[in-house]
C-alpha cells in the first residue's frame, strides 16, 4: 500500500468556548484559547491519500486533482477565516482541532473518491508540537 501526503497551510481564527458556560468554566476548560475577543493559529494540513500505484504510469493518483479538491473544499473556506463564524462546514461545532479534522474529512472524502481516490488520513497541527489525526478503518 501507497501513502502519498499533500501539506497545505492556512491561517483562520477560532475561540474554543460553550454557549452555555461562562467565561470563567470556558477559561477553566479550554484555556487562553477561550479568549473571547478569539485568536489565530497557523494551522497545518496533511491529507493522506492511499491505494496502489497505476501499472501504466507508476503513479497514484493525478496530483492536480487532489490539491484542487483540497483548495476548493477546504483551504477557500477556511483561510483567513473565523472558524466559529464563517466556515459552514463547522457550523454548530466546537471549533477544535479534533473537530475540525473530522469536517475536513467529511468534505474530502467524497469528492476525492468521485475521481478513484482513497482518503486514508487527515492530519492537522494547530501549534508546533501538537497534532490530530482522524482516519477511518476502510
Ligand atoms: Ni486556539
Amino acid at each position: 500500500m501507497i501513502y502519498l501526503t499533500r501539506r497545505e497551510r492556512f491561517n483562520a481564527a477560532h475561540r474554543m468556548y460553550r454557549d452555555d458556560w461562562d467565561d470563567e468554566k470556558n477559561l477553566a476548560v479550554f484555556g487562553k484559547c477561550s479568549n473571547p475577543n478569539w485568536h489565530g493559529h497557523n494551522y497545518e494540513l496533511f491529507v493522506t491519500v492511499c491505494g496502489e500505484p497505476d501499472p501504466e504510469t507508476g503513479l497514484l493518483i493525478n496530483l492536480k486533482d487532489l490539491s484542487r479538491i483540497i483548495r476548493q473544499r477546504v483551504i477557500d473556506p477556511l483561510d483567513h477565516k473565523n472558524i466559529n463564524l464563517e466556515v459552514p462546514f463547522m457550523k454548530g461545532r466546537i471549533a477544535s482541532t479534533e473537530n475540525l479534522a473530522i469536517a475536513i474529512w467529511e468534505e474530502l472524502e467524497e469528492p476525492l473518491r468521485h475521481k478513484g481516490i482513497t482518503l486514508c488520513s487527515v492530519k492537522i497541527s494547530e501549534s508546533e508540537n501538537n497534532f490530530v489525526e482522524y482516519k477511518k478503518n476502510h
